[in-house]
């Protein structure tokens, strides 16, 4: 027996045939309007999010909110991704609605939705098209180069570590109601029998540096952390829906504390250092956008329903950060219009000569409007730069490495064409990009996790090349994204060291404090450019993380602050992402590594060899269970030789373990480069490419060990990189 009934929802009918004994169907007509419904008001959510962004910034009054906001704004292929999920998140909630306030009984709302008709929506938002299989024959050179989007890298799966996929999970998620809210989302809710502390408590309790007394690294040079920002950009963005008002109520997430998606604001306790008693205030904090079909769904491609978060970068190492991770944004950035191969660069301003990054030709433009907005004298309206990974302005230590990067692809196009005159500008381009590829690498593996992980972790997982393995997934895990690939917050300077030729503190450019070096492109182009700067990064200390001296406030109580405007806290942040991504806690991770779990105040104490630590976070979070793994993993202390405990040494350790050994094109497997191009390879000094694409004349030849000047090594006797294998024989 068959029957249809309509319900009226959101002024929308909603025809259901039932089968008596078999589930719900919905009708074709009832799912497309539902679509359209939800595409008109995820739309209406998108322009109005839009016209305020660029209205805020033209009044000069964007938030260091609107700032992080217009930083992990979605752009591209990964805009029209997070795009579909936001009309299928919307559209299934929609037909959920209606259909649980038909239903009588307390059952299921997505057992209702069959898979079919999940399917049908899929097609209709466009979320299909984000899973369908590329069509790998046809690509050309896939033995040669990789895809821009690293599609295809792997010949069965072709998704996987492409970018715009969800970050995989290593542990199930633990959402508040199974699926899709964050943890904490209703304050009232206990996790396991307790309730967990406010970010912001915890992070005044546990991280806080209030003062400039830092502790330096006796062994790491600050570019050890900005070189964590690096690799970090190639290889993770989690990107937020660009909408900034609710859904279902129109609530703008920066004016209310209301928990509403996609708000998540971060609660200011009482007391709170900055904002004193009784703070009825909150912090912005915006969702990550889901990806297409999970978190309210049901069952669908395949997959189980709790939410996921996207990746919208490849999870190689494959220097994205300089090329892009999306066509329409690789191409944008060479330089089509002569045929030599070159990346785009900057047309108005050089460094002495020297290439710059190129400007951004978007309408919102936030650099200048910081430029405006601070008292700094020598301040000056220019775009911001753009380069493949969107937050290439974030400061201007990572700047300097983008426009480093930029400089040495341009140079190897420049060598490579005079070794092949025959070669075009694609061939040129595709095989430099393929150097600097085998570049980071080796100098990611060979040099840098080493002082990361430390040896141990490195003989364990990461020494002898093992081999490509096809049934290795590369993705990266949310886990690494969220929590372990933090670490480095902890080692940043609150300046940005500017040295002169003598490495001492530059007389004109002094180091500015590094609230006042985000966003600030006019500082390379108009206040001594790129060699001050890395001269900062090679020639000063990392900030040593200490259990007591954690977090500088430049970052926690200063995070792109501009203006007046209420400034973010970075170690709130890093925590409450943990909680809006489900993230389990720090002993369900220790378990993950096979390390203790300890269970009490002792055993805690034990493990960080710290009984006050240990006291304080059993203040906050009552249980060990609880703790956000993120602050856990930060206050182990750091196992031999590395900067980080146990735990994230573990879980870095792993991932990179899975991005070499899933990577078909890694350098070192058999048939990627040649014999001699490997031999060459195994040579890449950091140090000489700074040599060569700067006016620095002396540099520690390996830049992320600190020592004095007096042991740095003259650049004309660091070798050259040797090209002579890419030297074709032309028959
Ligand atoms: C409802 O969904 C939750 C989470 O997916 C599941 O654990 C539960 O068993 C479901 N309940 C019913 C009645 O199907
Ligand atoms: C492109 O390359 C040509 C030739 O080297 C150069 O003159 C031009 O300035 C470059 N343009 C850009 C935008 O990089
Ligand atoms: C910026 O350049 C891109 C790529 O060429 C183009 O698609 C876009 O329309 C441009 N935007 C503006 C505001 O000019």
């Amino acid at each position: 027996m068959k029957w249809v009934f309509c319900l009226m929802a959101a002024g929308l009918c909603l025809c259901l045939q039932s089968h008596v004994d078999a589930e719900t169907r919905l009708s074709r007509s009832a799912i497309e309007k539902a679509v359209i419904e939800a595409k008109d008001t995820v739309d209406l959510a998108y322009e109005y999010s839009r016209r305020e962004s660029i209205e805020r910034v033209r009044r000069n009054s964007a938030s260091p909110s609107d700032v992080l906001r217009l930083l992990k704004q979605p752009l591209g292929q990964t805009r029209l991704a997070v795009r579909s999920a936001d009309y299928m998140h919307f559209a299934v909630n929609l037909i959920k609605r209606s259909l649980e306030r038909h239903q009588k009984r307390s059952i299921n709302a997505t057992d209702l939705i069959s898979e079919e008709d999940l399917q049908v929506i899929a097609d209709l938002t466009g979320c299909s098209a984000r899973r369908r299989v590329p069509p790998c024959k046809t690509t050309p050179n896939l033995d040669k180069f990789r895809t821009i989007s690293s599609v295809c890298n792997n010949r069965k799966n072709t998704r996987w570590g492409s970018s715009n996929t969800p970050f995989t999970r290593w542990l199930p998620a633990e959402y508040q109601d199974g699926i899709s809210l964050p943890k904490g989302w209703d304050p009232r809710r206990t996790v396991n029998r307790r309730l967990l502390p406010l970010v912001r408590e915890v992070s005044n309790q546990i991280l806080r540096i209030a003062d400039y007394r830092v502790e330096n690294d006796p062994l790491y040079t600050h570019l050890v952390t900005i070189f964590g920002q690096w690799t970090d950009h190639d290889l993770t963005f989690t990107p937020h829906s660009p909408v900034i008002r609710s859904f279902s109520n129109g609530i703008d997430c920066d004016k209310s504390c209301e928990r509403t998606d996609p708000c998540f604001p971060i609660k200011i306790p009482r007391q709170d250092p900055r904002f004193g008693r009784n703070s009825e205030e909150c912090m912005p904090f915006y969702r990550s956008a889901p990806a297409c079909g999970s978190g309210n769904t049901g069952h669908i491609f395949g997959a189980s329903n709790v939410r996921e978060q996207m990746n919208s970068l490849t999870a190689f190492i494959d220097v994205g950060q300089v090329y892009g991770a999306d066509d329409t944004k690789a191409i944008f950035l060479r330089n089509l219009s002569s045929d030599e191969g070159l990346l785009r660069v900057n047309t108005k301003f050089t460094d002495n000569g020297r290439e710059l990054l190129p400007f951004t030709n978007m309408s919102v433009n936030m650099c200048a409007t910081r430029a405006r907005i601070t008292n700094d004298v020598n301040a000056q309206e220019v775009p911001c730069f753009v380069a493949g990974d969107e937050r290439s302005n974030e400061n201007i230590g990572l700047t300097s490495l983008h426009t480093l990067m930029l400089r040495e692809h341009n140079r190897l196009a420049r060598a490579l064409a005079k070794l092949n005159p025959l070669w075009g500008g694609e061939r040129l381009y595709q095989e430099a990009r393929k150097i600097m590829g085998g570049y980071f690498q080796v100098l990611t593996f060979r040099d840098y996790l080493l002082h990361i992980v430390g040896p141990d972790f490195i003989a364990k997982q990461l020494s002898t090349y093992p081999g490509y393995d096809e049934n290795v997934d590369p993705s990266i895990s949310n886990v690494f994204a969220t929590a372990a690939y933090r670490f480095a917050h902890l080692m940043v300077q609150p300046f940005m060291f500017r040295l002169d030729e003598k490495y001492q503190e530059h007389h004109d450019f002094p180091s500015p404090l590094l609230h006042k070096a985000f966003f600030t492109p006019w500082r390379i182009v108009f206040e001594g450019g790129l060699d001050p700067i890395l001269r900062g990064l090679v020639g000063h200390r990392a900030k040593l993380n200490t259990q007591d001296r954690m977090m500088h406030d430049e970052l926690r109580e200063r995070l792109f602050k501009f203006s007046s405007e209420l400034a973010l806290d970075l170690a709130s942040l890093n925590m409450q992402r943990g909680r809006d991504h489900a993230l389990p806690g720090y002993l369900k991770w220790r378990e993950f590594c096979g390390l203790s779990q300890p269970k009490n105040q002792r055993q805690l104490a034990k493990v960080l060899e710290n009984d006050k630590l240990a006291k304080s976070l059993l203040d906050l979070y009552g249980k060990p269970d609880n703790i956000d793994v993120w602050l856990g993993g930060v206050a182990e202390p750091f196992v031999r030789g590395g900067r980080v405990g146990p735990l994230f040494a573990c879980l870095i350790a792993t991932q990179f373990q899975k991005i070499r050994q899933g990577d078909r094109l890694w350098w070192e497997n058999e048939g990627v480069f040649t014999e001699a191009q490997r031999e060459s390879l195994k040579q890449t000094s950091l140090a000489r490419i700074i040599c060569d694409n700067t006016g620095i004349t002396e540099v520690p030849e390996q830049p992320f060990q600190y020592t004095t000047m007096s042991k740095f090594t003259k650049c004309r006797n660091i070798p050259a990189f040797n090209l002579s294998p890419w030297k074709e024989n032309v028959k």
